[in-house]
């Protein structure tokens, strides 16, 4: 049984996959990766998010996000899908234009509307906002806070609610929250004014990039999703990978690697509100690590040559 099958019986909802397009042509990548025994769920790494679906003002292309969510839908996967609002991988002509507040809010509202619309069969969950805080819990200064102010979120998840089926699931997801400490105290503090002001939010989603040597604990992990449960909000990990700090890695990185794996998993399927775990891509060749640090990587389930590392199997003996 693949890692879904035993994700299932475990409990979870899901054990899924982002899925990237630079690599749709690659028959042995995407065999694994609409393989349902495996992944129940995926995530479109690139597809769904601004630059791509909004190229232009009020110009709507979904042809990146199709290309993994049509064999999604055949394969009969979830989809988790990321992200209506971050900083980064914007459209040029965003970031080139000094809007007024009600231009910028009503930019805001016609892409989650479009995108909303063009998904609403396929999304479990929408990652409504992406990475809005800094790791001190004050809010980041992106083009979207530094025009519309921090109530940018709020109409973020807002127009999300309007414009979504009411039982896809509005998540605000970020990095560096998967232990207490003052970036998800900051999130826990949004939650619970957003609930006093009645403004809907339904999960947290916590990425779990991980560092080989820096990970965080099971019980570090369980603390903070107990944390989201006392607020009555379901989580996910939403972009768990691994990476090695250093190449090339020793056979000790790797069963290290294997343990972080393996607790990032083991906490979330016992922790009470942890629905599922997506790993950001499954194949190294496609990690986004290599890119973003360089000198790092390694960070997937299965090695250039398609072979599961040991990290795959300490998670399926696990579960
Ligand atoms: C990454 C993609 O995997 C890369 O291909 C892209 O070049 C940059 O973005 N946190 C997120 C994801 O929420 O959207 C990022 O995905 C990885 C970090």
């Amino acid at each position: 049984p693949g890692l879904d099958v035993l994700a299932k019986r475990a409990g979870l909802q899901y054990f899924g996959t982002a899925i990237d397009n630079v690599v749709l042509n690659n028959t042995q990548y995407t065999s694994i990766a609409h393989n349902k025994s495996e992944f129940g769920q995926v995530t479109p790494s690139n597809g769904m998010k601004w630059m791509f679906t909004e190229p232009e003002r009020g110009v709507f292309n979904w042809t990146a996000a199709l290309e993994i969510v049509k064999p999604a839908r055949k394969a009969r996967q979830l989809t988790r899908c990321h992200a209506f609002v971050w900083h980064t991988q914007l459209p040029a002509w965003i970031d080139h234009t000094n809007w007024t507040k009600p231009e910028l809010v009503s930019i805001l509202e016609n892409h989650i509307k479009n995108e909303a619309r063009a998904f609403k069969d396929d999304c479990i969950a929408w990652d409504v906002v992406n990475e809005a805080f800094n790791e001190d819990g004050t809010y980041r200064e992106t083009i979207f806070y530094k025009v519309i102010g921090k109530e940018y979120i709020e109409l973020a998840f807002k127009f999300a609610r309007k414009y979504t089926p009411r039982k896809t699931m509005l998540y605000y997801n970020d990095y560096n929250i998967e232990t207490v400490n003052n970036k998800s105290l900051a999130v826990a503090e949004l939650v619970k004014d957003f609930q006093r002001r009645r403004i809907p939010i339904d999960g947290v989603g916590l990425q779990a990039h991980y560092t080989v040597g820096r990970s965080p604990s099971y019980q570090q992990q369980m603390d903070v999703m107990k944390m989201f449960n006392d607020l009555k909000m379901e989580v996910a990990m939403t972009e768990l990978d691994v990476r090695q700090p250093t190449l090339p890695e020793t056979q000790e990185m790797r069963i290290q690697q294997a343990e972080a794996y393996r607790d990032a998993v083991k906490a979330c399927r016992d922790a009470k509100n942890c629905i599922g775990v997506t790993v950001w891509d499954f194949w190294d060749p496609v990690s986004w690590v290599p890119y973003t640090f360089p000198g790092q990587g390694n960070a997937c389930l299965w090695d250039d040559n398609f072979n599961k590392k040991e990290a795959y199997y300490y998670i399926s003996d696990m579960l």
